[in-house]
């Protein structure tokens, strides 16, 4: 039987669980794609840490470049992460004739335009299921199963950390510090979790998604990024009594000003199909011109499932090679930068709540710097409650356009009887 031999770079969580699974499932594999993967070769810096799998004496080295400039080598699996070295050796096994499967989403989100026209240059393939939505093939749906559509929109929980914390605080009534320790206890959070609680993870993310769903590249700074840090026991509670969820959710929608692009924590309604898609899971809700609303869910993250992506890549560049098809673009080349619509002008219906000293006449003032903005008030909820001799009031507003919130948010900040930053949050409807 043929036999295509892998490079490996990187034998930490998710390289374990990529040479598991080749072990494991080699016959079955073999069966499916008519030739054996072979790992001929595996990069680590730490050469000592067990990782539950043996290899062949002679597989592992320190030394990445050996398997980027190995002749022999087919395929290289990038999975380090981080830009460099990850990004060099990513184009040196490229500029060898190497098929490259990455799992780094950082790398491609901040460098892929450079990398896949490199590739496109010297008709090699990069495979990147695994970058977004870890067990969910959510590259291959929309590159493959829905091609003959115009995606209208994309509705993702696409960070399993920020999930996981999310719906502890929704199902235990904890503070967020105490759900990112559990989360850091199971394992589900990293030591230092900024990436995925500032929403740049997510942002990394949508901008893979939205440049394959609208065909153009997308400058990840220009990404309208908020994550969830100010986000309190007490919000959590005050929309679960309004009827919502929150979620941090990475939106992406074709508008007739471009696209509109955005990571936020964001309300949800109940019935959301996107609501029950609680703890370490992610959904990707993707709207196409014919066909209409689906959802797909999983696990976004951990060893098993995005070594499954992993591998279902190495599966693919495999029949790739023994097709002898060297010539299939890469559907990320490009042709050119995406059109975003201003932030400015999205307009969606908005949850205040307004920390502000217990006086006769708070919610007036309020309700007049709102009016001013042409922001019409929904429903107010004002607690009794207070604390820090603070009575938080809490609105729904009726659909408003950014700019006016904004602007209107920024005069009540700045009231006297005003103690503590106001926190909002958009409602997906
Ligand atoms: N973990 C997940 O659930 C998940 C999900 C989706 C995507 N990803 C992506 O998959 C990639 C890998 O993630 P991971 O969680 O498996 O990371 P990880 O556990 O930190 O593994 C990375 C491994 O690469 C090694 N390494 C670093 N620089 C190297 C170099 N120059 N040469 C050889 N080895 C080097 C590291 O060694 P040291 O530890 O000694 O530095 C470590 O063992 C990242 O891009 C990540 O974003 C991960």
């Amino acid at each position: 039987m043929k036999q295509i031999k892998i490079g490996l770079i990187g034998w930490g969580t998710v390289g374990a669980g990529v040479t598991r699974i080749l072990r494991k499932n080699s016959a079955l594999i073999s069966r499916r794609l008519g030739a054996r993967l072979r790992l001929a070769r595996v990069a680590d810096l730490n050469l000592r840490k067990d990782r539950g799998v043996k290899l062949a004496p002679g597989i592992l080295t320190r030394d990445a470049s050996r398997i980027v400039n190995d002749p022999e080598i087919d395929i290289v699996v990038e999975l380090i992460g981080g830009l460099d070295p990850a990004g060099e050796l990513v184009l040196a096994a490229l500029r060898g004739g190497k098929r490259v499967v990455t799992a780094n989403k950082a790398l491609l989100a901040e460098r892929g335009k450079h990398l896949f026209a490199e590739a496109a240059r010297v008709r090699r393939r990069i495979f990147f299921e695994a970058s977004v939505g870890g067990g969910i093939p959510i590259i291959k749906i929309i590159r493959e199963g829905l091609a003959a559509n115009r995606i209208k929109s994309i509705l993702g929980i696409i960070n399993g950390t920020t999930n996981y914390v999310l719906s502890r605080m929704s199902e235990e009534g904890i503070t967020l510090a105490a759900a990112v320790r559990g989360a850091q206890l199971e394992g589900y959070a990293e030591k230092d979790p900024a990436l995925d609680l500032e929403g740049v993870d997510s942002v990394h993310k949508l901008a893979l998604l939205s440049s394959l769903a609208f065909g153009g590249w997308v400058d990840c700074s220009r990404i309208y990024r908020e994550g969830i840090r100010e986000i309190t026991a007490e919000d959590i509670a005050f929309t679960e009594r309004l009827g919502y969820r929150v979620k941090l959710l990475a939106i992406a929608k074709q508008t007739r000003d471009g696209a509109d692009l955005r990571v936020h924590p964001t309300l949800v309604s109940r019935r959301h199909l996107l609501a029950s898609v609680n703890g370490i899971y992610n959904a990707v809700y993707l709207e196409g011109d014919f066909s209409e609303r689906q959802i797909f869910e999983g696990q976004g993250a951990g060893l098993g499932p995005t070594a499954s992506a992993v591998v279902a890549d190495l599966i693919e560049a495999g029949r790739e090679i023994l097709s002898g098809n060297e010539s299939i673009p890469p559907f990320l080349a490009g042709n050119g930068d995406l059109r975003l619509a201003p932030t400015g002008d999205v307009a969606c219906r908005h949850y205040l709540r307004i920390p502000a000293l217990d006086r006769p006449g708070v919610l007036a003032r309020i309700a007049s710097i709102l009016a001013e903005g042409g922001i019409s008030i929904d429903s107010v909820i004002q607690r009794q409650k207070r604390k820090r001799g603070l009575v938080p009031v809490i609105l729904m507003t009726h659909i408003a356009p950014e700019k006016d919130l904004r602007r209107a948010m920024d005069r009540i900040s700045r009231l006297d009887v005003v103690r503590d930053r106001p926190v909002r949050i958009r409602v997906e409807d």
